[in-house]
């Protein structure tokens, strides 16, 4: 079960004596403590009197109306759709999950995939399948395949196009409009999970960020959803989806019967935050922060690294996600490293299937610079000496 690979994750993640590539998080010291500060210091009482209150389950009006504004700038179709606020993006996913998906119903999702949905779709009893990514995005000829392969149609594909979790790619924008045109017509919902889309490396790539729901391509459903956690902190435990009336009516009801509403407290912060256009300087801030880590992390891949593991680089997010040689595992790699003080995640976790192993995802968001290279040395002779293994057993 995914669930158990997640429990030990987020122990690895915030565990403190070891170097730790594992965490998918955003990086302690960069938090914008002080301008929140500021902003809860500023508001009007009756403001902060709301804050400790219950509200509408659909969210606090003025964020959802700040959210509006930010997700027309993406070129989203919000005045035909919906926005629900959410308890972190997870909640949105396991919604969806909840609405759509009865003991055997199928769930495309893609090889690797983010743990977190593969443990939420596994709960609710979901037969998983799952297409391999390339570096370009979803494979469309497996896809197509998959299809047509199915005896019932799947009630969903769940992907991760923008700055991949764990594989780090970021879909061009062709393989976008192919995949929407796979789908079209054939009842399968899309439901697209961009967490990391502000976090890109280089303005000029801004525009790969383009969500597949402002497309404007008909005939396929689109679940849109979003997250404050990679930009403000998951501590927010705030997230969103945008979706079509009807799906919504439904979400509102799950949610509602789930938790009532999301923090006010933390909608009123991140609503502040928004509204009072600080969000865009603290991006610019984070992106060159997080260019900072993996520009680092991967010269040090480059320098101690043998050549026969492989990486892509990734123009955004938080992921660098090695290839081995087919012949060794990751899983052997971590048993290694974690003895000497270096912990990652290994490529099984996120395989739908818990077998393929012939990866592991780095994480540079949550690491000091100056441990950064202290980290790959360690990671670096774990690989050499699991390689070396390998030989001397094959001899
Ligand atoms: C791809 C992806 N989606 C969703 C989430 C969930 O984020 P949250 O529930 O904190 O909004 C994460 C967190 O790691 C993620 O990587």
């Amino acid at each position: 079960m995914h669930s158990e690979d997640i429990k030990l994750l987020m122990k690895q993640a915030s565990g403190k004596s070891v170097i730790s590539f594992a965490g998918g998080m955003p990086n302690n010291d960069l938090f914008p403590v002080k301008q929140i500060d500021d902003i809860y210091n500023s508001l009007p009482e009756d403001i902060k009197k709301l804050c400790f209150q219950y509200g509408p389950t659909s969210g606090y009006p003025p964020l959802i109306k700040s959210l509006q504004s930010y997700l027309e700038k993406k070129g989203l179709p919000v005045q035909d759709n919906k926005i629900l606020i959410t308890t972190g993006s997870l909640q949105a996913i396991s919604i969806i999950t909840q609405e759509f998906i009865n003991e055997g119903d199928i769930v495309l999702t893609e090889n690797p995939c983010f743990v977190g949905a593969l443990s939420v779709f596994e709960t609710f009893g979901a037969e998983i399948h799952s297409i391999p990514i390339d570096k370009d995005g979803i494979d469309i000829k497996a896809l197509k395949r998959k299809i047509t392969s199915l005896d019932r149609t799947p009630k969903f594909l769940y992907v991760t196009p923008n700055y991949h979790n764990p594989a780090g790619i970021i879909y061009t924008p062709e393989r976008k409009k192919e995949l929407l045109e796979v789908l079209s017509g054939t009842g399968i919902i899309l439901l697209e999970d961009d967490a990391y889309s502000d976090l890109y490396f280089n303005e000029d790539e801004k525009y790969l960020t383009k969500p597949m729901k402002s497309f404007g391509i008909q005939g396929v459903d689109i679940i849109y959803t979003g997250s404050f956690s990679k930009i403000l902190g998951p501590g927010f435990r705030l997230g969103y989806m945008l979706s079509s009336p009807e799906i919504f009516e439904k979400a509102e009801t799950i949610k509602q019967a789930l938790d009532a509403c999301t923090s006010n407290f933390m909608q009123i912060l991140g609503n502040e935050f928004l509204a009072q256009h600080k969000l865009e300087s603290y991006l610019k801030f984070l992106r060159s922060e997080y260019l900072e880590r993996k520009n680092l992390l991967q010269q040090s891949l480059e320098k101690y690294m043998p050549n026969t593991v492989t990486w892509n680089e990734p123009k955004g997010g938080f992921y660098i996600w090695l290839k081995l040689p087919s012949h060794i595992k990751s899983t052997d790699i971590f048993k290694e490293s974690v003895t000497n003080g270096v912990v990652f995640v290994t490529g099984r976790t996120f395989d739908p299937a818990s077998i393929k192993d012939d990866r592991l995802r780095l994480s540079f968001s949550n690491m000091p610079k100056d441990s950064i290279e202290k980290g790959v040395i360690i990671l670096a002779k774990a690989v050499k000496k699991v390689l070396k293994n390998a030989k001397v057993k094959s001899s």
